[in-house]
């Protein structure tokens, strides 16, 4: 019998618009971090202000949105890589655990290079120290951005659904 596939909602309004909002304001950042710096400056605190926002909705938003719905135990996160390599991972109706992970890497990184980036321009770390862990972190986001988005499509392979689209409608298709 073949089952049923349903599209359900999954992704919030706010989600989706953070998750967007986020990355555009990330790679404006990176691309004017050279030249443009008014322009950076307000990438970056826009980042900032979206990652912020983001970790509030974790705790307060709707059930996906939550970082307790899909930030994995060791334990899950190894039962699901096990599955992932025997090639029989679940479909999971939020973020995956593997996924969840690299979310956490992404909010956490992104509010390491602003923090890094504020402090090396108030003086509050010397200058020259500040501005190479700021570029140090900022390339740091640019191969975990890689590795997202390649973990992004490859799910979308496996899965065999668009989960890109997902990200922009809100739904996935489910097995009911
Ligand atoms: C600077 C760039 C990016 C950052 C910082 C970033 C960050 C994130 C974060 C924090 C989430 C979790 C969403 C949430 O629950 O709020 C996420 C999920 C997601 N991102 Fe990105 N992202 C970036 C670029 C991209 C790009 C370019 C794509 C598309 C090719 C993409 C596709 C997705 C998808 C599809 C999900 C949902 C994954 C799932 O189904 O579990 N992201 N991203």
């Amino acid at each position: 019998m073949t089952a049923k596939l349903d599209t359900v909602k999954v992704w919030d309004p706010l989600v989706r618009f953070l998750h967007w909002g986020l990355a555009a304001s990330v790679l404006l950042a990176y691309a004017s971090g050279e030249e443009a710096m008014t322009l950076h400056y307000w990438a970056g605190l826009a980042a900032l202000g979206m990652v912020t926002m983001r970790i509030l909705w974790g705790l307060v938003g709707p059930r996906h949105a939550r970082f307790a719905d899909f930030v994995p135990t060791p334990g899950e996160l190894g039962h699901y890589l096990r599955d992932l390599l025997a090639g029989r991972a679940r479909h999971y109706r939020g973020h995956n655990p593997l996924g969840s992970i690299m979310i956490l890497a992404l909010l956490l990184t992104v509010l390491a290079t602003v923090a890094s980036g504020l402090a090396s321009w108030t003086g509050l770390l010397g200058h020259e120290a500040g501005e190479e862990l700021h570029e140090l972190l900022a390339n740091g986001i640019l191969v975990l951005v890689a590795l997202h988005v390649g973990g992004v499509l490859l799910a979308s392979l496996l899965e065999k659904q668009n989960l890109v689209r997902a990200m922009i409608t809100g739904r996935k298709r489910m097995e009911s």
